[in-house]
């Protein structure tokens, strides 16, 4: 793709002698959300960690039309690659401001009170608790910090690790629908994992299938939506190779 505003080639991790990557090509467009979908253990964190920098891979990642394959994980972090963990981990003992704080380290005083009025404005429920201990707060409402910290950094890929984990389904519709609403805003790119297949589709416009570190599968946004996608994606967790299918509009 070559508009892409990341780019893998053979990613690969393992740790020590377990293989949890096995050479993964993808891409995500400027201005677009795709998506990693797999059962447990499929590989799709350390898939995530790998384009963070996060974890040791081998191959090679592009991220804006340059080779960052041999950059730690703070400069891939300043550059706008962002990793928003799995499980939250927020700083319980911290206030929400403090932990929105952490987020704008390396901006500005300006940039941080602009990025802080956004993030505010999107995730309303975390503005009325800014001086609340962020740990005591409900895991949707840290859910929504740990996106609005990461939003603090001034993002240019978002990379979000089951962002609907341990939530009710009422919660990750509106988790999801803010995200929506900020990468529409922001123009942002996402890479985003998920268990649930309808929650990908209401966000993405491409997916990949994942089965022990390989990718078995590839949708588009449009395949994801239409009948019969999710039995298709079913086959495709099951190990069944599905093509992506030719697309007109493109
Ligand atoms: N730090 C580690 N050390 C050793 N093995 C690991 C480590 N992290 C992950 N693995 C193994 O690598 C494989 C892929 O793990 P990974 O966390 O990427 O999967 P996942 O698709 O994110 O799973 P889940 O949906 O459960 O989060 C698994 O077999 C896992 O046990
Ligand atoms: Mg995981």
């Amino acid at each position: 793709m070559s508009d892409a505003l990341l780019s893998t080639r053979g990613l690969s991790v393992r740790y020590g002698a377990t293989v949890a990557l096995h050479g993964a090509d993808l891409s995500v467009a400027r201005a677009g959300v795709s998506a990693l979908l797999g059962a447990n253990g499929a590989g799709k964190s350390s898939t995530l960690k790998a384009i963070a920098g996060l974890v040791p891979a081998g191959g090679v990642v592009r991220f804006d039309g340059q080779d960052i394959s041999r950059w730690d994980n703070r400069r891939r972090y300043r550059a706008g690659i962002v990793y928003v963990p799995e499980g939250r981990e927020i700083v319980p003992d911290l206030s929400v401001a403090e932990n929105l704080l952490l987020g704008g380290y390396f901006a500005s005083g300006r940039e941080r009170a602009t990025r802080r009025d956004m993030v505010l404005a999107f995730f309303p429920e975390i503005a009325s608790r800014l001086h609340s201990p962020a740990g005591l707060m409900s895991g949707g409402e840290q859910q929504m910090l740990a996106i609005g910290r990461a939003l603090m950094s001034g993002p240019r890929l978002l990379l979000l690790d089951e962002p609907s984990l341990g939530l009710a389904p009422q919660l990750v519709v509106r988790v999801f629908e803010r995200l929506a609403a900020i990468q529409r805003e922001q123009s942002l790119s996402a890479l985003l994992v998920e268990q649930s297949f309808p929650m990908a589709a209401r966000l993405a416009d491409h997916a990949w299938f994942m089965r022990h570190g390989e990718i078995t599968g590839e949708f588009t946004g449009d395949e994801m939506r239409s009948g019969g996608a999710r039995e298709r994606a079913t086959s495709a967790y099951l190990g069944a190779h599905v093509p992506a299918e030719a697309h007109a509009t493109d």
